[in-house]
């Protein structure tokens, strides 16, 4: 091309595009009309939509989809003719169970586009029934299993979930394969069972209108029951202090259930100051973050799997915080009628030992005086048995000696008033 010839060409270019773009600067993007699928939607008739233009220039490019993938004639029984630059029709030749969904028509210009969406929901269809399933009884390790789960009511399309243990499951999990045969039927395939092929199988099928579901265990013979290494609260613990023990599965083969509790009742971990974490599939974590009074008692670990169970326990007690003891109490032997007596209930347990205040005797003793020491209990829990000794002799006597005691108790102040006599 000489280059003159190829200026007179770039001008012409540019002269078609400016005009291509001024013809544009005036066009309006398109606005569509609602449409609905009305009236009697029941399987085998037929129904219609039209999309219309009411507002824009042409022309326009129309496409419509159906639950967001597009619908064309290749659709069985689906025809989509455009009647002239503003209108485009759907025809549904006979409506089947496939035919429900969201349907959209969207209609672009150069300036803009639009769209609008029904859903087709077709009366009268059923929501999917699947059969049970199950795994053989006599699975080994090794071997591969198969389950089927089928719908045996209900209209498709269907939508297959398989899931274990709560968790789905998917093509690409080692060793496992999903088929769907049908619309109806999906398969499950272990290639090869192992121990970690154990657990709860779960088919969920939906559709449109619900869903069913069916579970299985898968529970192989030769499975070890769980052991338990034994567990201990350590030694000193206080009020306030955080301990933790954790139960560990020595031996045995997953899936393995951990389940915790207290004095045989099912521990509380809403409780803020316990929490149980589950650290791997063999090992669970018990924190009590702030001991207290209740939290005292027989802490159970018990594991179980498919094969059986153990458990292991160990009693949580806390300084000072012990149970109970009566000391042993008599009435004296020689009671006659008239006399009185009295018996004390007294819980060694919480017996204190006795604290004696110091006693000195004055420094200006001389010979013929008088004098006096008293002993005096200040802390402890009575009963007492007093003695007096001299010079490492016990001294007798038949006197009363008596005392006060006072009590200073846990920051109240206690008075106790008591004759306490040898
Ligand atoms: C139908 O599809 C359209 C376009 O994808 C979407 O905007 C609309 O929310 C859908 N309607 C329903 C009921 O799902
Ligand atoms: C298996 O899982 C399903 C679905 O999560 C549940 O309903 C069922 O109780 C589970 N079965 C067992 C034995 O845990
Ligand atoms: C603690 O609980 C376990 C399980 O209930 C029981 O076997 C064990 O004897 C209890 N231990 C004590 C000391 O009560």
């Amino acid at each position: 091309m000489m280059a003159t010839d190829r200026r007179i060409y770039l001008l012409v270019q540019l002269m078609i595009t400016q005009g291509i773009c001024l013809l544009a600067q005036g066009l309006r993007a398109p606005v569509i009309k609602p449409f609905n699928f009305a009236g009697q939607l029941s399987e085998g008739l037929r129904t219609g939509v039209m999309c219309m233009v009411t507002d824009g220039d042409p022309p326009f490019n129309f496409e419509w989809s159906k639950d967001g993938r597009p619908l064309n004639t290749v659709h069985k029984g689906v025809s989509i003719q455009k009647m002239n630059d503003f209108t485009s029709f759907l025809t549904i030749e006979k409506l089947d169970a496939d035919s429900n969904g969201n349907y959209t028509c969207r209609v672009s210009n150069t300036q803009g586009h639009d769209h609008k969406s029904d859903t087709l929901s077709m009366r009268g269809l059923k929501a999917p029934k699947i059969k049970p399933f199950h795994f053989s009884d006599d699975l080994e390790m090794g071997l591969r299993s198969v389950v089927v789960c089928a719908v045996m009511d209900g209209d498709p399309p269907f939508n297959f979930e398989w899931s274990k243990d709560g968790r789905p499951l998917a093509t690409d999990h080692k060793g496992v394969t999903i088929r769907k045969m049908d619309d109806f039927t999906s398969f499950l395939t272990i290639e090869k069972l192992d121990a970690d092929s154990n657990g709860n199988y779960t088919c969920r099928v939906s559709n449109s209108q619900g869903y069913d579901h069916k579970s299985d265990t898968l529970s192989m013979r030769g499975l070890k029951t769980p052991k338990i290494k034994p567990f201990h609260f350590s030694g000193e613990l206080g009020e306030g202090m955080r301990t933790g023990v954790m139960c560990m599965v020595l031996e045995g083969d997953p899936p393995l259930n951990f389940e915790w509790s207290k004095d045989g009742r099912p521990l509380n971990t809403d409780h803020k100051d316990i929490s149980i974490r589950k650290i791997d599939e063999f090992t669970s974590i018990l924190n009590i973050e702030k001991l207290d009074a209740d939290s005292n008692g027989n802490y159970t670990c018990r594991v179980s799997n498919a094969q059986g169970y153990d458990h292991k326990s160990d009693t949580l007690s806390m300084r000072g915080l012990k149970a109970p003891k009566i000391k042993p109490f008599h009435f004296s032997d020689d009671l006659e009628e008239g006399l009185r007596t009295a018996v004390m209930c007294v819980v060694a347990g919480a017996l204190r030992g006795p604290k004696i205040k110091p006693f000195h005797f004055s420094d200006d003793l001389e010979e013929g005086l008088r004098t006096a020491v008293t002993c005096v209990v200040q802390g402890g829990d009575p009963p007492f048995d007093f003695e007096w000794s001299k010079d490492e002799e016990e001294m007798m006597s038949n006197e009363r000696r008596c005392f006060l005691q006072l009590l200073l108790f846990l920051g109240f102040c206690l008075l106790s008033y008591g004759e306490y006599c040898t």
